[in-house]
C-alpha cells in the first residue's frame, strides 16, 4: 500500500503542466460507445479512474489502446450490455455507461455505482429520466434490467442540476426519435466537453455548458478525434496548494475562464492571481487572511470538489472561515485528519467553521476520500515536520503523481511502500 512522506514548511516555486480533466474523460470514453468505430482521445490522464473506464469498455467488447495521453476506442466490436458489480463498485462513473448501453443495444444491466463515500449518492434522477424517454428499468436484486423498445425524446426537467443525470440524458438522448429538451441541466465546463464530443460522432446537441440543452436523435457514427479539457479541480487544488503554503507557480494547460470561484476566493485571502490564454499564476508572499463565507454550489458556483483543499489553505489564514456544503451530505471527512495536524475546525451539520491557526504540525493521516485527501497533502506541505499520509490510492482516483508535481515545485514529498 503507498503512502506519501511529507516534510513540511517549504514555499512552492516553478511551473506545472496541468493534465486532462477526470470528470470529463470518463463520460466521454463511456461516450466512445455510441459510434461503433473508432476514437482517438487526446490528453486522458492515466488515473485509477480513467484504469476502471477501460475495463468496464474491455469488458463490454470494445479494444482499447493507450499510447501516452491517448487512448484509442474501437467500440465496432462491442458486443456486450452489462457491467459486472465489481466494475461497477470501482467508481460513480461506471453509471455513465448506461446511457450509451441503452442508446447503442436498446438494453442495459447495471449494479448500482461505487465512488468515494460523500455521503448517499442515489441514482434517483438518472433512472427516472431514462424512463421518462421510454427505458423500463426493474431492479432485480439489486441488479438494475433497463430494457427500451422504442425511446422518445421529450423534456426533461431536473429537480437538481446533477451533472451524471444531465450526461446520461444527453448520452441516451441522441438515440431517441426526434427531440429531448433537458431543463435545468448541469451547466459544468465538463458538460460542454461531452457535447463537443458527441458533435464529432455526428450528434446533434446544443446548449451544453447553459441550463437548457437540446439533443435530437439521429446518426452518430462518425470516427470522432477530440482532446479533453484540462482539469479544472486539478488547478484549483495547486492553487490551494501554492496560497497554503507560500510562494509563486504558474499553472501551463489551463483555462483560466473555469476557475472563476476558486482564484476570487484566493484573491480575497491576498493571493496575487494573474492569467493569459492558457496559463495562471499564483503568489502568496504576505500573509494568508480568512476568506468569507464559502458555500458549494452548481457551477459556475463555488466547486465542491475543491472545497476540502481550500479549507487546508484556511487552517493556516489568519482569521476564521466558514464552509458551507450544500452538494454532499459527507463532504467533511477529511475534518478530523486535519484536526490531527493541528487545525481548529468545527463541524455542525453542513457547515466547517475554520480557525486559522499560526502553523499546522506533521502528523500521521489517512485519506478518506479523493479530494479530502489531496486536502492532506496541502496541509502537510504546509506544516512544521514530518506527515505520513496513508491510502493515498483515494488520490491516485483523481490525480496522476500528484507527489511528482509538488515535487518538481519544490516540495519534499515522495511516495512510499508500506
Ligand atoms: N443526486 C441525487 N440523485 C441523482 C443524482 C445526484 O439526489 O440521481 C444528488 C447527489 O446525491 C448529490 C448531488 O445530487 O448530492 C450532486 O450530484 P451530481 O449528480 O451532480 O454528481 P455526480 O455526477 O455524481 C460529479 C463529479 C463529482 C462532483 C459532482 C458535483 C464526475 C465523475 N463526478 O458527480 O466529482 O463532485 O459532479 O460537481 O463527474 C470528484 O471528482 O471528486 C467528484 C466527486
Amino acid at each position: 500500500m503507498s503512502f506519501f512522506a511529507v516534510k513540511g514548511g517549504r514555499r512552492l516555486t516553478g511551473e506545472v503542466a496541468v493534465r486532462g480533466a477526470k470528470n470529463s474523460v470518463l463520460p466521454i470514453l463511456a461516450a466512445t460507445l455510441l459510434n461503433a468505430g473508432e476514437n482517438v482521445i487526446h490528453n486522458c490522464t492515466d488515473l485509477r479512474d480513467v484504469g476502471s473506464a477501460i475495463k468496464i469498455l474491455e469488458h463490454l467488447g470494445c479494444r482499447v489502446k493507450r499510447e501516452g495521453d491517448t487512448l484509442t476506442v474501437d467500440s465496432a466490436p462491442a458486443n456486450r450490455f452489462d457491467v459486472p458489480e465489481d466494475l461497477m463498485r470501482e467508481m460513480r462513473s461506471s453509471v455513465i455507461f448506461l446511457g450509451p448501453m441503452i442508446a447503442r443495444f436498446g438494453k442495459a444491466r447495471v449494479f448500482a455505482p461505487g465512488g468515494c463515500e460523500l455521503g448517499p449518492r442515489p441514482i434517483d434522477l438518472h433512472l427516472d429520466a431514462l424512463s421518462k424517454l421510454g427505458v423500463r428499468i426493474e431492479n432485480r436484486g439489486g441488479e438494475m434490467v433497463c430494457e427500451a423498445r422504442e425511446m422518445r425524446g421529450r423534456d426533461i426537467v431536473l429537480r437538481f442540476p446533477s451533472v451524471g443525470a444531465t450526461e446520461n440524458v444527453m448520452l441516451a438522448a441522441t438515440a431517441c426519435k426526434g427531440t429531448t429538451r433537458i431543463i435545468n441541466a448541469a451547466r459544468e465546463p465538463e458538460i460542454a466537453d461531452l457535447q463537443s464530443f458527441l458533435l464529432k460522432t455526428g450528434a446533434s446537441v446544443c446548449g451544453g455548458g447553459k441550463s437548457e440543452i437540446t439533443v435530437t436523435g439521429g446518426r452518430t457514427d462518425k470516427r470522432a478525434e477530440h482532446t479533453v479539457l484540462p482539469d479544472r479541480i486539478e488547478a484549483a487544488t495547486y492553487l490551494c496548494a501554492a496560497a497554503a503554503c507560500g510562494g509563486k507557480i504558474r499553472l501551463l494547460n489551463t483555462e483560466p475562464e473555469h476557475l472563476g470561484m476558486i482564484v476570487s476566493e484566493l484573491s480575497e485571502a491576498g493571493c496575487e492571481i494573474s492569467s493569459d490564454k492558457d496559463s495562471v499564476t499564483v503568489e502568496r508572499s504576505g500573509v494568508l487572511r480568512a476568506m468569507p463565507r464559502i458555500s458549494t454550489m452548481p457551477y459556475p458556483g463555488f466547486p465542491t470538489d475543491a472545497q476540502a483543499q481550500l479549507m487546508a489553505a484556511a487552517c493556516v489564514a489568519q482569521g476564521t472561515t466558514v464552509f458551507c456544503e450544500n452538494i454532499f451530505e459527507n463532504r467533511f471527512r477529511h475534518v478530523p485528519e486535519l484536526i490531527r495536524m493541528g487545525a481548529d475546525i468545527r463541524v455542525s451539520g453542513n457547515t466547517a467553521i475554520v480557525g486559522g491557526v499560526k502553523s499546522l504540525h506533521g502528523a500521521s493521516v489517512k485519506c478518506t476520500d479523493l479530494r479530502g485527501g489531496a486536502a492532506l497533502v496541502i496541509a502537510a506541505m504546509a506544516a512544521e515536520g514530518e506527515s505520513v499520509i496513508n491510502d493515498v490510492y483515494h488520490i491516485d482516483r483523481g490525480y496522476e503523481h500528484m507527489e511528482k508535481a509538488y515535487a518538481s515545485l519544490g516540495a519534499m514529498i515522495e511516495r512510499k511502500e508500506a
